[in-house]
């Protein structure tokens, strides 16, 4: 019950100041993002790359209102290339991006997010890496999934992201698994209304194994990204039934969630890739974990009584 009304607040301006003021929503805000600016977070990516961990690097920020903030956007990532050039990764580090970042909900926004996301995705290759689209709320996708075409003509290793609540997503998995894409499944992380998507856990879940079969046997790069163990196991199972290597599709988690499950999954052969976010702007990515698991915002009320 308290998911959807924490959702609610992830889009309230007033939430956001009184959340974000509160002097002790740092040190539970570091646990899911754990710096503010590059020098921070190059550290991090050198610890978790060290552990045999490979990452993908999302600078936060979402719903932006001005055009300069679109381009503030594309500069942090481009800023960010050109330190992980100097560390020489390759693909063990990529990014992830939210288009509304990029402008996309602004007057002729998809234009601008496609333009603002395309050096990036440039400079990305460069540097041997490449950009993964991260899914936004439902209303966003078809422009989502258009770029991620446009994109893809110049540089087909770019990803994006599908949601399992969503009832479109089966046959959106099928398109992308279809055209060999690198894609990524998650559960999806908004308040999406009942005319688009399954409200019941069960129902998503189930929606999620018949989407991770799709990506499995198509001629795609399936990306897990789940921290659910029954999802991982019948992710392990779906890929030996396709025949497909170890290294033939990946698993990702978030940074701070299940760290002890990341370790062990790489340690048995897996690609695995940890989601690590980044930024000032951390309002909407760290409401959406509080959100996903209740305790959490015990965790953050508590620790507000006992300072
Ligand atoms: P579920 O929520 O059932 O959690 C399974 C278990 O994992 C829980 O029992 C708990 O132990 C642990 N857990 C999960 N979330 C936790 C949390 N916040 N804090 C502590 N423990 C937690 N969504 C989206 O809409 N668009 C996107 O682009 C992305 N991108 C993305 C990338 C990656 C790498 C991941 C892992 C997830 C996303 N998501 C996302 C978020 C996703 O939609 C979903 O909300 C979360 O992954 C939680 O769902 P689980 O599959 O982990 O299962």
């Amino acid at each position: 019950m308290l998911g959807p009304a924490i959702l609610a607040a992830s889009r309230s301006d007033k939430m956001r100041r009184i959340v974000s003021a509160a002097p002790v929503t740092k040190p539970v805000v570091n646990r899911f993002i754990p710096g503010e600016t590059v020098g921070q977070v190059i550290p991090i990516v050198e610890e978790l790359t060290r552990k045999g961990l490979e990452v993908t690097l999302d600078v936060v920020g979402e719903d932006i209102t001005a055009v300069e903030q679109s381009y503030a956007a594309r500069d942090a990532y481009l800023e960010l290339i050109e330190r992980l050039k100097e560390l020489e990764l390759g693909e063990t580090v990529e990014m992830s991006v939210k288009l509304s970042m990029f402008g996309q909900a602004l007057e002729g926004g998809h234009e601008l997010a496609l333009a603002n996301v395309r050096p990036v995705v440039e400079a990305a290759a460069a540097i041997g890496t490449t950009v993964t689209l991260d899914a936004e709320d439902h209303t966003t996708l078809d422009s989502m999934f258009a770029i991620h075409e446009e994109l893809r003509r110049d540089f087909p290793q770019t990803g994006c992201v599908i949601q399992a609540y969503l009832f479109r997503t089966e046959a959106d998995a099928r398109r992308l698994a279809a055209s060999g894409s690198r894609v990524r499944i998650v559960k999806g992380a908004y308040k999406e209304p009942a005319e688009v998507a399954y409200q019941d856990k069960a129902e998503i879940d189930k929606a999620y194994v018949r989407i991770m079969k799709i990506l499995m046997e198509g001629e795609g790069y399936p990306m897990i990204g789940s921290h659910d163990p029954r999802l991982i196991a019948i992710a392990q199972e779906l890929g030996r039934q396709a025949g497909r290597k170890l290294d033939e599709y990946e698993f990702q988690m978030l940074y701070g969630i299940r760290s002890e499950e990341h370790l062990r999954l790489a340690a048995e052969g897996h690609r695995m890739r940890v989601y690590t976010a980044y930024g000032t702007d951390w309002y909407g990515y760290f409401m959406r974990r509080l959100a996903e698991k209740p305790a959490n915002l015990l965790f953050f009320l508590r620790s507000m009584i006992t300072k």
